[in-house]
Formats: C-alpha cells, sequence, structure tokens
C-alpha cells in the first residue's frame, strides 16, 4: 500500500456500543477507500457487498475509470487522446511499462511481438480435435492455457524476466490463434503470420487473406481494427481482470491466469454482450426494423420478459462509455469506407439509441451505450463473422489482464485472494439413518 492514511472512518455497533476505527486512504484521483483489513480480526464480523458494489479489492496505478463523467485513463491519459495519437502496440507498452514509449523503445517492442506471432506446431493439432463449428472462444480458451505446456522455460512469476516474456508471448500469440480459430470454423487453411506487416494488418491477413492470392489489407478497416483493440485494452477491475488477479494470487501460472480472463469474459453479461447485442439487433431487424423497437423497448421495460438491451448499461458508467462514442465514429468511418453508409443494422442501433436515451426507464437507471453497443456493427461490417466479437475482446483485453496480473505480483504484500461468506444453511446436526428396508434378494 503506497497510499498513506488521511483520516479516519469509525464504525460503532448499535447492539453493544462499541466501535472500531479505521485508516481511510485517498488515491490520486477517485473515491478515498475504508481499509477495513482489521475488521474481522478485531470484531469477529465480515463486510458483505455480493458483486462487489462497494468494494476496492486491490490498489492499481493502471487504469482509471469515472463513471459519472464518463472518462476512462490509461495511466493517466484519456482514451480520447490514446485512440487518436497511438496505435495498439503503443497501447500495450503503456499498459505494461506506465510511459509511452519512445522511438527506440517502440520499434523494440514491435520487434519482440513481431517475432513471437509464431505458436508452436505441435499446437496446431489442438484444432483438429474441435468440431468445426465448436465456439471459438472454447477454442481460445483451450489454446491459451495449453500455453502453459509449452513455455516452461518462462513459467517463474517471481523472476521479472520471465513475466515479460510471457506478456511478449501472449500480446503477440492471440491474434494468431484468434485467426486459426476463425479459419478452423470456415475451413480454411490457417495463414502463418507475416512479420512485414503490423498489428492489426497481420491479424486480418492473417483471418481474411488464403494461400491462393496475395491479401492487401485496407487501411482505413486495419485502423479501424487497431483503435476497436485501442479501446479495449483495460478497464480496471472488470469481472474477468478480477478473475486474472485471483487466479494470479495463487501462485498460477500468466497462461493459466489469462485462459481463466478469457472464460469470464465469455458471459453475455460482460465480454459476450458484443455477440449479444448484434444477435438482438439482427432479431428487431427480422422482425420488422425500426418499427418494430417500440415493441422491444416495452419488452426490455416489463421485468418478466427476461429482456435487457444488450450493449446498454454498465456497472461503472453512469453516463455515456466514451469507448462508445469512440466505437460509433469508427462505425461511420468503416462503413463510409465500404461504401455500407445506409446499413440498415447500424441505422436501427442509432435510432434504439436515440429511443432508449429518450425514455424515462434507461435515464432513470442512468442506462447508456457501452462499449459493445456499437463494436458489432463495424466488426460484422468488416467481415468479422459474429461468434468471433468476442474472441477479438479477449485479444485486445490480453494486455490488460497481464499488466494489471504483472502489478498484483510485483507487490511485496502480496496476498492469495480468499473472501468469506454470510452462512445461511443448516447449522451443526447429526445423521440419523433409519435402518434400511429388508431388501428381498
Ligand atoms: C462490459 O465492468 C466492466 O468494465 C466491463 C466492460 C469492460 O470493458 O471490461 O466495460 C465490458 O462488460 C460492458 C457491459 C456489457 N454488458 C451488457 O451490455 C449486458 C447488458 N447490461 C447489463 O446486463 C448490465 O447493465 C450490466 C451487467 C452491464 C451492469 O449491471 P449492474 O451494474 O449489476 O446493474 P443492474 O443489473 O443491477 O441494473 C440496474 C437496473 C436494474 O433495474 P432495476 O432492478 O433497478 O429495476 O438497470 C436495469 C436492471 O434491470 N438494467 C437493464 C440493463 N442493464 C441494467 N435493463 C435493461 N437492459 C439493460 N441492458
Amino acid at each position: 500500500m503506497t497510499s498513506t492514511s488521511a483520516y479516519k472512518a469509525t464504525l460503532s455497533f448499535s447492539n453493544d456500543g462499541s466501535s472500531i476505527e479505521f485508516p481511510v486512504y485517498e488515491g490520486t484521483t477517485g473515491p478515498d477507500v475504508i481499509d477495513i483489513r482489521t475488521l474481522y480480526g478485531s470484531t469477529g464480523k465480515f463486510t458483505f457487498d455480493p458483486g462487489f458494489m462497494s468494494t476496492a479489492a486491490c490498489e492499481s496505478e493502471i487504469t482509471y475509470i469515472d463513471g459519472d463523467k464518463g472518462e476512462l485513463l490509461y495511466r493517466g491519459y484519456p482514451i480520447e487522446q490514446i485512440a487518436v495519437h497511438c496505435d495498439y502496440l503503443d497501447t500495450c507498452y503503456l499498459l505494461l511499462h506506465g510511459e509511452l514509449p519512445t522511438s527506440e523503445e517502440k520499434a523494440d517492442f514491435d520487434y519482440r511481438v513481431t517475432h513471437h506471432t509464431m505458436i508452436h506446431e505441435q499446437m496446431n493439432r489442438f484444432f483438429a480435435g474441435f468440431r468445426r463449428d465448436a465456439h471459438p472462444m472454447a477454442i481460445l480458451v483451450a489454446c491459451v492455457g495449453a500455453m502453459s505446456a509449452f513455455y516452461h522455460d518462462s513459467l517463474d512469476i517471481t523472476n521479472p524476466e520471465h513475466r515479460h516474456i510471457s506478456a511478449i508471448r501472449l500480446i503477440a500469440k492471440m491474434p494468431t490463434m484468434v485467426a486459426m480459430a476463425y479459419k478452423y470454423s470456415v475451413g480454411q487453411p490457417s495463414m502463418y503470420p507475416k512479420n512485414s506487416l503490423s498489428y492489426s494488418a497481420n491479424l486480418m491477413h492473417m483471418m481474411f487473406g488464403t494461400p491462393c492470392e496475395a491479401y492487401e489489407p485496407n487501411d482505413v478497416l486495419v485502423r479501424a481494427l487497431d483503435r476497436i483493440l485501442i479501446l479495449h485494452a483495460d478497464h480496471e477491475q472488470n469481472a474477468s481482470t478480477s478473475t486474472v488477479r485471483l487466479a494470479g494470487s495463487s501462485g498460477a501460472n500468466p497462461f493459466a491466469c489469462i485462459a481463466a480472463g478469457i472464460a469470464t469474459l465469455w458471459g453475455p453479461a460482460h465480454g459476450g454482450a458484443n455477440e449479444a447485442c448484434l444477435l438482438m439487433l439482427d432479431q428487431i431487424q427480422r422482425e420488422g426494423g425500426i418499427e418494430k423497437i417500440g415493441e422491444f423497448i416495452a419488452k426490455v421495460k416489463d421485468k418478466n420478459s427476461g429482456v435487457k438491451l444488450m450493449g446498454f448499461g454498465h456497472r461503472v458508467y453512469k453516463n455515456y462509455d466514451p469507448r462508445a462514442k469512440l466505437m460509433q465514429e469508427t462505425c461511420k468511418e468503416v462503413l463510409g469506407e465500404l461504401g455500407l453508409g445506409d446499413d440498415p443494422i447500424f441505422k436501427l442501433a442509432m435510432e434504439l439509441e436515440r429511443i432508449a436515451l429518450e425514455d424515462n426507464y434507461f435515464v432513470s437507471r442512468k442506462l447508456y451505450p457501452n462499449v459493445d453497443f456499437y463494436s458489432g456493427v463495424v466488426q460484422k461490417a468488416m467481415g468479422i463473422p459474429t461468434s468471433m466479437f468476442t474472441c477479438i475482446f479477449a485479444l485486445a483485453r490480453t494486455v490488460g489482464w497481464i499488466a494489471q496480473w504483472n502489478e498484483m505480483i510485483g507487490e511485496t504484500d502480496q496476498k492469495i485472494g480468499r473472501p468469506r461468506q454470510l452462512y445461511t444453511g443448516a447449522t451443526r446436526r447429526d445423521i440419523v439413518r433409519q435402518p434400511a428396508a429388508e431388501t428381498k434378494r
């Protein structure tokens, strides 16, 4: 803990009038925290916070979110500036090292990542074991976890160099594995990475190129994909990052921890929302499009329907997700480049957003579009199939996960994460067995 106590918080109990004081720490910005680590030892009581609505699980210097202002900073730089002035590997360097790279540092980092993009040839055999229609996230979880079986030279997590080479290998190999999962699903041969291409151009080459002809990535689409990766790179202590930290706190190797993060991201309430959002837009379009929005919104507002407006709402943002705004701009650029300015799904998404933001149900609950609302529309326009959206999200978030993991492992007072509970089950009781009825043999 690098912060010092700014003032104290006092907790008093009405049943016996006892009270206890806790130190309160101020960060460089954002909410202060009450250090309750002595609570159980002093009172025999736990705090109770399912879903961690009011819990800071760690101290971090990497990413800051102000949900009320709709602000997102990577190492202090606003996402709006990073999206314009940086590429994804600049962003990776920034998240990992805390500062933007000099031109020499960037050249070295690019070289190291580029020269780790191939996966062990033996890993190619994993894919053959999956059904062709396997969800690519299932394949990705398996392949990333299996990386632990290949890189024994970098599993000593107490060694900063091992942690750094693991970070480089994960950042470098995710595009290769994501592209291979896609190629396997469409029955095409995998494409080896090309060192002459940039990170995002290489991803497009490996996804959309074939051995039959030269593939020239479209620069506008490459820049759009690179921005999508930047926008998804890190996001404070979200569910999948918290999973990576918890897995890492046990000393598990980085590949196993990232595989756990990918599994968590898959859920529709988290990274799976972009896939779910596009499926939702496609369904509204099939059922009549813009004319049917009112009917759909009515279903969303009916609690019994179980229908949610996917891509809307956020645990932290109670204002517009700054990434959603940038994603909408990227959407317009891509659709314009591809001559799809009249794309009905994009028009439907913008009309759905307009109507929702005028509806008190959403306004009163501070539900705004999040990063997932437009990301599916732009990826679909680029030819990325819906089932691949969360893989792209996982690819982008790998650097955030590994940066947060590295920050935690590097802490001198790092402990295994082990929450407690409020137990409401049966209290101690003895087994009383009735003599078994004679069974006729
Ligand atoms: C990501 O944490 C992160 O940072 C995640 C992420 C990242 O970069 O890592 O930003 C990525 O996961 C973005 C979120 C993607 N998920 C979705 O778009 C799925 C739809 N959204 C919801 O499921 C929901 O908004 C959550 C899960 C995102 C947030 O849920 P919370 O904070 O637990 O809020 P809640 O479910 O308690 O909702 C509060 C109210 C409830 O209504 P009431 O009980 O008060 O009447 O708002 C309603 C909810 O029913 N509500 C929605 C809604 N989201 C919340 N109603 C309809 N549609 C929605 N999308």
